[in-house]
């Protein structure tokens, strides 16, 4: 496969190679000015391979000087060009010393040194994963070369106030000119992409944490004057997520502050910087009045995610950026138990399971799928992926389920002793995993090196005279790019057998001992497929499979329609109930898409089950909630070829449309007995409450038109922003004769506070109407937008790209070519958003003929412009091969 013009070359796994150079320690010097910043590093290599020139990555700088041993180098004695920086010649040890001016004014990418805000208002700050600390200084920018740092900033007291590096405070003072510095010492060898600076007029929360061994951390939040006041609620679950850690996992913290700061300038969500972390502002900031229930859980967790990253990630770092899953798979994994822990299990898991259909599935399926542990890159940065993060935490998860809570706890105990202070890979995860469970884990390669979703067939029959229940298990993987024939992967199946009462059934397999018998337990298929006989059955039991989504597989049964009804109302796994109502939900929709309407007895069966949840107190309000939710459209079209998204929308509509017609009067009872929602608290039981107000109010209004007022009466009258732009969404949705002021009074409330103007925004680009494409292209001209900024991309592009199928796929190709337009204007200002943004025409050729010429036609226009970045020509390159 050729690189298409623009894009890096490919790097291979296989040619993975030791250093030959190793840093192991640093002094950096920092002269800190938005315009003009000087970097002075000093290291002390070794050298492993006497044969190796040195070679340093070194980007976007200008170098001023450089030493070998004290000695400055003559113009010949070295090469900078393409990223590299070759002194040959040399013979370690040797303290390299490199003098480098940067600018962070005019640091778009917002990779490396960065202004955040106005040059006279913002603040400086870094982002160094996975490549950014290149563009600081001349480094071995890799994530085995662990070194021990020492950093000295200096800066305009004034401008200035706050400044922050990893590690421990190491002494400050006054440089009597109006500038003052500070010195940083992280006693933890840390790769490059850990480090991190931040420099500005920041206000900052503080509160004390002793750790179980005893150590008295100061945790400090620090934000712009104007967002301080909303940090509270990050405060206390970073409070929480130590405890968790330390509870959980028996990992401590291990430096004497712990700092997060917060930027509204950031291409992802959060990053683990050691001691250091720096969010995403949408991710950190959250108070009742500006951020909704969501957030509050958003903030949650990834406030523990990038606090767990300190074990895993941080103490056992990867080896290669091949290996990214080591640490975000295991991570995304830790954070989704602390939030199932702390909040609700059940709602959490359903949340994943969308994400992972919607986000994983797709990409699985189209010309960008790629294993969770890919064997080859061009651009690393387009690999932080919904396969990396979620189907790599599925892995995690299966492995937690295979091995028990205990053994798990044990393996992962081994894994962090074995390789603390080390760079490891997957295969060291897994022997730690099995070493300490003493448990052969190598087959589970498979599922990290092998991209696809498989394919789980479960057929069971009962034979009443021998009075026993097989299941039989069948697994497939359909080819994807590079990776024609696929291997059998060890699959677990959770299962329960449920009698006609509902009672579950101990489950014996032949052969085994009666003692053994439990009422749930975990299938292991190995192979192709597998037959389990279970005995002692006397009826044919209604089958609960794949409980609490054991493996990230698409599953068909052959279960009937009553029985998936019986575990929809009675399953006593809350996940299982809601996979059973979405698994009706499908077969509706398939209906509704081949013939127009769903079949009448189906959709009743199905309608019953989702009311009763309803009327039923005892029932988790989250998880009734999530019941009323039907599908995304995205994840209703997995799976399918030539796809329509007009006629998926309306398919979908009549299945949606159908449930709130027929439920009405229970919607009305469960909403009135719900109360008015004022309720400012944000513990699990109060926002599952509102979670199904709200959902109510939602089928309420698409049944009827009639019920406009209970919207607008919710609008004007809630206190929280869940309840207030929940009514606003639905009186958008309905088309609503207020809808229009209701929008303007909104952006007038929240004038000023980018975090709430994004979710207006992202309202308005998710209105399943083509005309939402008018809306975001005059929206873009709207003063709260500014190009620079990603979430305000996000919000507006992304949401309409990713989350509006209807209107993105307008069968005209104006949607189109409005994110087409916005990618290439993206893409000379900050790279990695652009590339984001065209995943969305990944699918391309899943769609029916007109819609794929169209998009086809826009990605070749993309792709033959000049000078792309190297993240976007990777991805339209990926995505035309
Ligand atoms: N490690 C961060 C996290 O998952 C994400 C950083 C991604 N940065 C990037 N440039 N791709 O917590
Ligand atoms: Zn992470």
């Amino acid at each position: 496969m050729n690189d298409p013009a623009g894009a890096k070359p490919t790097r291979f796994l296989r040619d993975y190679r030791a250093p030959a150079w190793r840093i192991d320690d640093v002094e950096l010097d920092v002269e800190l000015d938005a315009a003009a910043t000087t970097v002075h590093a000093r290291l002390s290599l070794q050298q492993d391979d006497a044969t190796a020139p040195l070679e340093l990555d070194a980007e976007a700088l200008d170098l001023l000087d450089l030493r070998v041993d004290g000695r400055v180098l003559a113009g010949d004695e070295f090469t900078l060009a393409d990223g590299r920086l070759v002194v040959p010649g040399l013979r370690g040890p040797l303290v390299l010393e490199s003098r480098v001016r940067i600018a962070p004014d005019r640091n778009t990418a917002l990779q490396g040194l960065y202004l955040s805000g106005t040059p006279e208002h913002g603040f400086l700050l870094t982002q160094c994963e996975a490549e950014g600390f290149r563009r600081i200084t001349p480094f071995l920018d890799r994530s085995d070369v662990l070194a021990r740092y020492t950093v000295t900033l200096r800066a305009d007291r004034a401008r200035y106030p706050v400044l922050l590096a990893n590690g421990n405070a190491d002494g400050a003072g006054d440089l009597g000119d109006g500038r003052h510095w500070a010195r940083f010492v992280d006693p933890h060898p840390k790769p490059s992409y850990l480090f991190a600076l931040v420099a500005g007029r920041l206000e900052s929360i503080e509160r004390t944490f002793v750790t179980a061994q005893g150590r008295r951390v100061r945790l400090v939040i620090h934000a712009e004057a104007d967002a301080i006041g909303r940090c509270d609620w990050a405060m206390q679950c970073l409070e929480h997520a130590m405890r968790w850690d330390e509870q959980r996992f028996g990992r401590c913290y291990d430096l004497d502050a712990f700092h997060v700061v917060a930027t509204h300038d950031f291409t992802m969500g959060a990053m683990e910087n050691k001691g250091l972390n720096i969010f995403n502002a949408k991710y950190l900031l959250a108070d009742p009045a500006s951020a909704t229930d969501d957030d509050h859980r958003h903030v949650l967790a990834v406030v523990g995610h990038e606090y767990f990253h300190n074990w895993s990630g941080n103490r056992v770092t990867c080896r290669d950026w091949f290996q990214l899953c080591l640490k975000e798979g295991l991570t995304v994994y830790r954070e989704q138990e602390f939030e199932s822990d702390l909040a609700s299990r059940t709602l959490r898991r359903i949340e994943d399971v969308r994400l992972l259909w919607r986000a994983q599935f797709s990409e699985d399926a189209g010309p960008l799928a790629h294993a969770v542990r890919p064997d080859r890159y061009s651009e690393i940065n387009n690999f932080y992926t919904a396969t990396v993060y979620e189907k790599g935490a599925e892995i995690v998860r299966m492995l937690g389920v295979v091995l028990g809570r205990d053994g798990f706890r044990r393996g992962l105990d081994l894994y962090f002793a074995r390789h603390d202070g080390t760079a490891a890979t997957i295969e060291d995860f897994l022997a730690a995993l099995g070493d300490a469970n003493d448990v052969d884990l190598s087959p589970w390669l498979a599922w990290y090196e092998q991209a696809g979703t498989p394919e789980l067939r479960a057929s069971g029959r009962h034979d009443a005279r021998r009075r026993c229940y097989e299941l039989t298990l069948e697994q497939r993987t359909a080819p994807t790019p590079g990776q024609a024939h696929k291997r059998a992967l060890p699959i677990p199946v959770a299962v329960a057998l449920f009698d006609r009462s509902g009672r579950a059934l101990p489950l014996r397999l032949d052969g085994e001992d009666a003692a053994v018998a439990a009422n749930e337990r975990v299938l292991l298929l190995g192979s192709d497929s597998a037959t389990f006989r279970f005995v002692d059955v006397d009826e044919a039991p209604t089958p609960s499979l794949l409980r609490g989504f054991s493996a990230p597989v698409r599953l068909v049964q052959d279960t009937s329609p009553q029985a998936l009804a019986a575990l929809a109302r009675h399953d006593n796994d809350g996940f299982n109930r809601w996979f059973a109502s979405d698994a009706l939900v499908r077969r509706l929709f398939a209906q509704a898409l081949a013939h127009g309407e769903p079949e009448a007895t189906l959709f009743s069966t199905w309608t019953g089950c989702v009311g009763s949840a309803l009327d039923d107190t005892g029932v988790d309000p989250a998880l009734a909630a999530e019941m009323l939710t039907v599908a995304d459209a995205t994840s209703l079209a997995d799976g399918l070829d030539d796809v329509d998204p007009e006629g998926v929308h309306q398919a979908r509509a009549r299945v949606e449309t159908g449930l709130a017609c027929a439920l009405v009067a229970p919607l009305l009872r469960r909403r009135l007995a719900l109360g008015d929602g004022g309720d400012l608290a944000v513990e699990p039981l109060a926002q599952a409450r509102r979670r199904l107000r709200n959902a109510c109010l939602a089928a309420l209004c698409r049944a009827d038109v009639a019920h406009a007022p209970l919207a607008r009466a919710q609008y004007e009258q809630a206190r929280n922003l869940t309840d207030r732009l929940a009514a606003l969404g639905v009186l958008l949705s309905m088309r609503d004769a207020g809808a229009s002021a209701a929008l303007a009074d909104f952006a007038a409330r929240h004038a000023g506070d980018a975090l709430v103007l994004d979710k207006w925004f992202s309202l308005q680009a998710t209105e399943a109407d083509p005309r939402a494409c008018e809306r975001v292209a005059a929206l873009l001209a709207h003063p709260a937008f500014r190009w620079s900024n990603p979430n305000n991309v996000y919000a507006l592009l992304g949401a309409f790209a990713l989350r509006n199928p209807r209107a993105f796929h307008r069968a005209d190709g104006d949607g189109y070519r409005l994110v087409a337009d916005a990618i290439l204007r993206l893409d000379a200002l900050t790279p990695q958003v652009a590339a984001r943004l065209a995943t969305a025409f990944g699918a391309w050729r899943r769609y029916e003929p007109i819609r794929r010429a169209l998009m086809h036609r826009e990605l070749e226009r993309m792709l033959g412009r000049e000078h792309l970045s190297p993240d976007l020509a990777d991805i339209l390159g990926r995505s035309l091969a």
